[in-house]
């Protein structure tokens, strides 16, 4: 007999083979500790003042501003695919729009609100979080209510931003998503919530470890939301601040969150499997932000790799580090991508 096909001693090392594992479609699919569904995803949508708005943002590839008039024929096919969240960021555009105490957030016919009605009644299955910040909305584009020296005054700005939280909520958001990194803000939803007696039925999602940096430039060219005076170094997180990060997210838990957020995501992998240690719990959600989205839809453009193939890689690799919930701008196309 030959000995060339029994090489392999049965005394030797047999723990060193492992392509037997994942030899086939399914058995590679076997290895993932969890896969991308539908149900993780959630859509960012950008809603201006401007009933018939579709404006193009050439920053944000595929991605535009839109009026209300838009929003059934955009999300009928996607709804139909699939879809089961959406995040809604308001879009001031008229003259006079905006002031220091950012009170058109929470205009009873602002975009907003007027677009949590509207999907409320016209796509009952549509999950809806309302995005709560005021930088859209203040005249200085900062997330809060200023002091004289320009620096955020924490106190008005956690009443006001609550405030607008419900205002959300009472439209109709299943789910309230504060992004704009003022202290105690959970907490004052929270209480809020409870004092309105919809605490029950609204979900408070933190944006609990949001790094500042220089990844949300499409958003803020979508939403018209730049600082107008300096950056917002002094209330989102420097990019070295992990053990920052897990204090703010152990803050929010008790104050609280139901579900914790990281962002961005692909920088921030350790983050999220900070949150997923620290919120065991509970789920944790990750933003891939504009910044990420633009950079993956200019690599492919330059032939670095293939999108949908990149898109993938990114979402799986923040699955792996431990979200189970995912904003993301590629969801159209994931639906599609999921499905065949
Ligand atoms: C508003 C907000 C921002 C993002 C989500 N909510 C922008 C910012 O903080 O400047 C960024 C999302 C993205 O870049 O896709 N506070
Ligand atoms: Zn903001």
């Amino acid at each position: 007999a030959s000995t060339a096909a029994t090489s392999v001693s049965i005394t030797g090392d047999i723990s060193s083979q492992l392509h037997g594992g994942y030899s086939h479609p399914l058995a590679r699919a076997w290895q993932a500790e969890r896969q991308l569904t539908k149900s993780m995803l959630i859509y960012p949508l950008f809603i201006s003042d401007n009933p018939d708005d579709e404006t193009i943002i050439p920053s944000l590839p595929g991605q535009k501003r839109w009026g209300l008039n838009k929003l059934v024929s955009l999300l009928t096919p996607l709804v139909a695919k699939g879809l089961r969240s959406v995040i809604l960021f308001g879009v001031p555009t008229a003259p006079n729009a905006k002031d220091a105490l950012g009170t058109a957030a929470d205009d009873p016919k602002g975009p907003v609100t007027l677009a949590i009605r509207l999907l409320r009644k016209r796509f009952p299955s549509l999950y809806i979080v309302a995005d709560v910040c005021l930088c859209e909305y203040t005249s200085h584009g900062h997330c809060g209510i200023l002091r004289d020296d320009g620096s955020l005054n924490n106190a008005l700005s956690v009443e006001r931003i609550s405030d607008v939280a419900i205002a959300y909520a009472e439209a109709g958001a299943h789910c309230v998503a504060p992004s704009d990194m003022n202290d105690g803000r959970i907490r004052a939803i929270k209480l809020k919530l409870i004092e309105s007696g919809i605490a029950h039925q609204v979900l408070l999602m933190s944006y609990s470890a949001k790094f500042s940096g220089c990844l949300y430039g499409p958003f803020r060219d979508a939403a018209g939301s730049s600082p107008s005076f300096g950056d917002r170094r002094c209330y989102q997180l420097p990019p070295g601040g992990r053990g920052l990060a897990r204090r703010a997210i152990v803050r929010d838990i008790k104050e609280g969150a139901d579900v914790i957020m990281v962002k961005p995501a692909s920088q921030f992998l350790d983050i999220i499997s900070d949150a997923k240690e620290l919120g065991k719990d509970m789920p944790v959600a990750a933003y891939q932000v504009s910044g990420e989205y633009a950079m993956i839809h200019a690599a492919a453009n330059a032939g670095v790799f293939d999108l949908k193939t990149m898109a993938f890689e990114a979402t799986e690799g923040i699955l792996r580090a431990g979200a189970t919930i995912v904003v993301s701008y590629f969801t159209p196309q994931f639906l599609d991508w999921l499905s065949s």
